[in-house]
């Protein structure tokens, strides 16, 4: 009787389990049948743009572009590559190396630190969907370019040339943004594929100060820090995007998840696991945070005790606006840091599934041929500023993309992330 009881309960878990994991890849496999069409109707509404790249929607509704100089003109060519990764979509393969090489000027580049996001996203994805030895050579260069702001005082690459501050009194001249740890995803690939240990050593020194400098003892994160580059004391931490100097910009906190979590993938140095799991936590066990795991803008909007500068656009708003993109950036992080914990790797995992099923609801994701063409709504770009609140962004589709693709690497069984 026993026996037989053992064997149903067995029985009647293989079934939920091979259900679920059909409802999974169900769910994957629609998103990207989504996201193809959607991509499709981008590259019409694009057709003419020249060297112009889409970011979000104006006011009017109507597709916003930027220049290639921009921090975000990676992530259309990155979102083709990842849908043509699993679809095998010829029209997309064509679209991603035409508007990857759009790029190639970005190589030399140096005024800004964002060349991880603009390059890595588009010739990075490119090179592992094609092998192009071109595009590795690209790759490299652009490296060496990221690494002319390294300063070895301070032992960080610099974000911005210059950060006037919200409170109006000061301008910093060496500022470092949480977000910078993204790039450093580009130094590690050009050290493994040259052998040179230079672009690792450069990562991993500014990845050390961000953790020690950026990250406080509740592993919340501060949006900037601002270094004296003569002497390399931290003079200031201060929120360019967030809400306040002490809280904790939502978008902000997921890079910092993402950045760590990569920082142990390349390293396998316990203290960025230990700082990846402890940001990750904040992010998940806060109480700030809604029930479908998509945070406000900034995980401490609508709380007593944060005071925006006084130039800031973020006096006086008191909607508690969602940030789709940052969720979308964490659920991408949870299942690459779900293959490295030990204590919670099934926390982390599970809130990667619910976000993605969140961002793939009505609630989050476009009609088709809505949205000015992009998938994910409820994006917040920089509320402080006044700019891009609540409207898509194309990063949030980027990364929804990346998670999309890890959940599918995870459940076949695949490595999270692919060479
Ligand atoms: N890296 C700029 C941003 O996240 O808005």
């Amino acid at each position: 009787m026993k026996k037989i009881l053992l064997i149903t309960i067995a029985f009647s878990f293989f079934l939920f389990s091979y259900g679920q994991n059909a409802k999974n890849k169900n769910l994957i496999k629609q998103d990207f049948k989504y996201a193809d069409a959607q991509l499709k109707n981008m590259l019409k509404e694009t057709k003419d743009i020249g060297l112009r790249f889409p970011r979000t929607i104006n006011k009017s509704g109507k597709l916003a572009t930027t220049n290639m100089y921009d921090w975000t003109s990676g992530f259309f060519p990155g979102s083709l590559w990842l849908c043509y990764d699993q679809t095998k979509e010829e029209t997309l393969k064509t679209a991603a190396i035409e508007w990857t090489e759009k790029l190639a000027p970005l190589q030399y580049y140096t005024g800004n630190h964002d060349l991880g996001f603009m390059m890595y996203c588009s010739y990075g994805n490119g090179l592992k969907a094609t092998a192009n030895s071109a595009y590795r050579d690209i790759l490299i260069q652009s490296a060496k370019s990221l690494c002319t702001r390294y300063n070895p005082i301070v032992g960080c690459i610099k974000s911005w040339n210059q950060f006037p501050s919200w409170h109006g009194n000061k301008t910093y001249y060496f500022p470092v943004i949480i977000d910078n740890m993204m790039n450093l995803e580009l130094l590690f690939y050009a050290s493994k594929t040259t052998g040179d240990t230079s672009f690792r050593h450069i990562a991993i020194s500014h990845a050390v100060h961000t953790m020690d400098n950026q990250i406080r003892k509740n592993y919340s994160s501060f949006h900037v820090v601002c270094y004296d580059s003569t002497t390399g004391q931290v003079i200031g931490r201060e929120t360019a995007q967030g809400l306040s100097d002490n809280s904790t910009w939502s978008r902000g906190q997921a890079w910092g998840i993402y950045g760590f979590t990569m920082c142990y993938r390349e390293t396998k140095d316990e203290r960025f696991l230990k700082t990846a799991e402890g940001m990750a936590d904040y992010y998940l066990d806060n109480k700030n945070l809604p029930k479908d795991k998509v945070p406000y803008w900034d995980m401490n909007a609508g709380q007593s005790g944060y005071e925006p500068g006084v130039k800031s656009h973020a006096n006086g708003i008191t909607i508690k606006y969602r940030d789709a993109s940052a969720a979308a950036i964490a659920a991408s992080a949870f299942f690459e840091l779900s293959t490295y914990s030990s204590n919670n790797s099934k926390k982390y995992y599970q809130a990667a599934v619910q976000i993605l099923k969140s961002l793939s609801s009505p609630a989050y994701r476009a009609p088709l041929g809505t949205n000015g063409d992009f998938m994910i709504m409820h994006c917040v770009g920089s509320l402080a500023h006044g700019s891009e609140v609540d409207v898509p962004l194309v990063y949030a589709d980027y990364y929804f993309l990346e998670a999309l693709t890890r959940f599918n690497r995870l459940l076949e069984g695949k490595p999270v992330v692919g060479e």
